[in-house]
């Protein structure tokens, strides 16, 4: 099987060497990939926003599967183009990409399928600001009602903080959207979902405060890990009776099935799982964990959710033990980052790329906020994290910053429902 992969983190460099490690997939393409990428792959320089451009490409290298790992080329439609000149695809249509397109469609498709989430409203105009901050808080959970990487919600026990945060999409012409704050730890479940057949793979937890101990501003993410040790074995299946088959149901019923990879963000309490977002992809980073543990074919799995034969697919087999990932984050990342810079050690074992280039010389340099991801696995958490930890201390980057507790609480028990 001859596949294409769009997106150039490391949430694909991960799906690359998870391919790769599948016999059935005998030739591995990517759009537009980063300097770890090419080793395992062939890197195509195309603006992957373009349907045209992509669909070219597939056509051109006679790509028998296509799986769309960012949120951006799912939201314009990419997915659909690919279908439409009958290329086998992973990753939705723009209708159903609105799960994550926009928190308010979100909203309304979770209110009909009678999925538990925190309550919302959402403002579009400055003079409605303040009164609508009043019905919230403390703590504010305020949105940027459109994709922002992760980066558009801040949370918050200061009133100021979250105004200015509101205001400030509203000036850029976004709706916002208030939620009141769901408390109880989060996780990450990522579904392969066709239609209406849910597959959960193993759930994860991203930590996504730039700093130690949840400090500092919101981020794509800087770290994760998987399995769950606090997490009851129960939780995943009512996590998919619950909240994904009934999304996935409700979207078939509006005539946008989805078909790719479905993310439910929880927070878990006394009462059950609630969802704090959706996504329509594959999370960054927790992927690189996730996918550190399948022991299955990925190619086999990612074809029969494009397929539309899922169904059939035999359960999905894991490794023991526990996987764990953490993000080198270039210098004053998550605002803009420095880039430029040669990176050593780039190339060691568990090493996976995001933000990387190569320059004229060929020396790998950073190119972006989230440079790389370091996994660890280990019997548990304990040794997954020692491991992360002594392949990222191989690794130089003038300026870079990382978490040091990614896994901490979990691995000391700090973690309850
Ligand atoms: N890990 C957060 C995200 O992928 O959006």
């Amino acid at each position: 099987m001859r596949v294409l992969v769009i997106g150039s983190g490391g949430r694909e460099h991960a799906l690359l060497l998870g391919l790769d490690r599948d016999p059935s997939v005998s030739e591995l393409h990517v759009a537009p990939g980063n300097a770890g990428t090419a080793s395992v792959a062939t890197n195509h320089a195309v603006d992957v926003a373009s349907a045209e451009a992509v669909v070219a490409l597939a056509t051109e290298i006679g790509a028998d599967l296509v799986v769309i790992g960012p949120e951006v080329p799912l939201v314009l439609g990419v997915a659909d183009a690919l279908r439409a000149a009958g290329v086998d695809t992973f990753g939705p249509g723009a209708q159903a990409a609105r799960i994550e397109g926009s928190k308010a469609f979100a909203k309304d498709v979770m209110a009909a399928a009678g999925v538990r989430t925190a309550r919302a409203e959402t403002v579009d105009n400055p003079a409605d600001l303040d009164a609508a901050l009043d019905r919230f808080g403390p703590t504010w959970v305020v949105k940027d009602d459109g994709l922002a990487a992760g980066k558009g919600v801040v949370v918050t026990t200061d009133r100021s903080a979250a105004r200015a945060h509101a205001a400030d999409c509203l000036e850029n012409g976004h709706p916002v959207l208030l939620e009141s704050f769901l408390d109880g730890p989060e996780v990450s479940l990522f579904c392969l979902v066709d239609g209406e057949t849910v597959v959960p793979l193993l759930p994860a937890q991203d930590h996504k405060r730039v700093g130690d101990g949840d400090a500092g501003p919101n981020t794509g993410g800087m770290g994760a890990y998987a399995p769950l040790p606090w997490l009851p074995d129960e939780m995943t299946q009512r996590i998919v009776d619950e909240v994904v088959a009934p999304v996935a149901a409700e979207l078939s019923a509006r005539g946008m099935p989805f078909n790719g990879l479905l993310y439910a963000g929880l927070a878990i309490d006394a009462e059950g799982p609630a969802v704090v977002e959706f996504n329509c992809r594959f999370g960054d980073p927790e992927t690189q964990a996730v996918l550190e543990l399948m022991e299955s074919p990925l190619g086999e799995a990612l074809a029969a959710t494009a397929r539309g034969t899922l169904a059939d697919l035999p359960p999905l087999r894991w490794h023991d033990g526990a996987a764990v990932v953490v993000v080198l984050a270039a210098e004053n990342y998550p605002g803009r980052p420095r880039t430029g810079d040669p990176i050593r050690g780039a190339d060691g074992e568990g090493i996976l790329h995001a933000g990387t280039a190569r320059d004229a010389d060929g020396t790998v340099v950073s190119a972006g906020g989230r440079v790389l991801s370091v996994v660890g696995r280990g019997d548990d958490l304990a040794g997954a994290r020692a491991q992360a930890y002594e392949r990222l201390a191989g690794v130089t980057l003038v300026g870079a910053h990382h978490r040091t507790d990614i896994g901490k609480a979990a691995e000391d028990g700090l973690i309850s429902i």
